[in-house]
């Protein structure tokens, strides 16, 4: 909805795509349906709730155009990834904190890859991301990275 709302006249005209993965299928059936109940909307603003949903049955449902832009699919973060291109953001908030280091460490490495230069990652409040001295992740907020090119040896500018 931010992306939409902030592209504004430009929205059909930009190539925006949203691609939301979990390895619970039954997570995935639920961002699909597009359904979420009056709770869920709370902190949505009244301009954005009449732009992008439409009340049905007590609740509210994503309208087509937004939805459009999103695709749900089941993927297990440790399996091979069959995504060809890369990304601009990656958020993934709250999901690896949950693995031992080496594991971690490998899937940081691996969102590292999948951004584009000067892409984003943005992880959840109690994550961290350990940056490595030939990584191109760099530091751009306190849950937020950025990926540069690979730096030079001993560039002070990076993390
Ligand atoms: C604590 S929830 C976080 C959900 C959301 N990102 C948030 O911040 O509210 C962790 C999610 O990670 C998913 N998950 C766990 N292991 C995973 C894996 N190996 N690959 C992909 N997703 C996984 C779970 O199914 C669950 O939906």
């Amino acid at each position: 909805m931010t992306i939409a709302d902030l592209a504004g006249q430009d929205l059909d005209r930009l190539d925006l795509k949203i691609l939301a993965t979990d390895i619970d299928g039954e997570m995935v059936a639920r961002g699909t349906a597009a359904l979420y109940d009056a709770a869920s909307i709370e902190g949505i603003p009244d301009a954005m709730r009449q732009r992008f949903l439409t009340p049905e049955g007590g609740a509210y449902r994503v309208k087509p155009p937004l939805r459009a832009m999103v695709s749900f699919r089941e993927l297990n973060l440790h399996d091979r990834w069959p995504m060809k291109g890369r990304f601009d953001v990656i958020f993934c908030r709250n999901v690896v904190i949950y693995f031992d280091a080496p594991t971690q460490e490998k899937l940081w490495a691996r969102f590292e890859s999948a951004l584009t230069p000067g892409g984003w990652l943005f992880v959840g409040h109690s994550e961290r991301v350990p940056l490595r001295a030939n990584g191109a992740l760099r530091t751009a907020g306190i849950t937020t990275y950025r990926r540069g090119e690979t730096p030079q040896n001993g560039d002070p500018t990076w993390h």
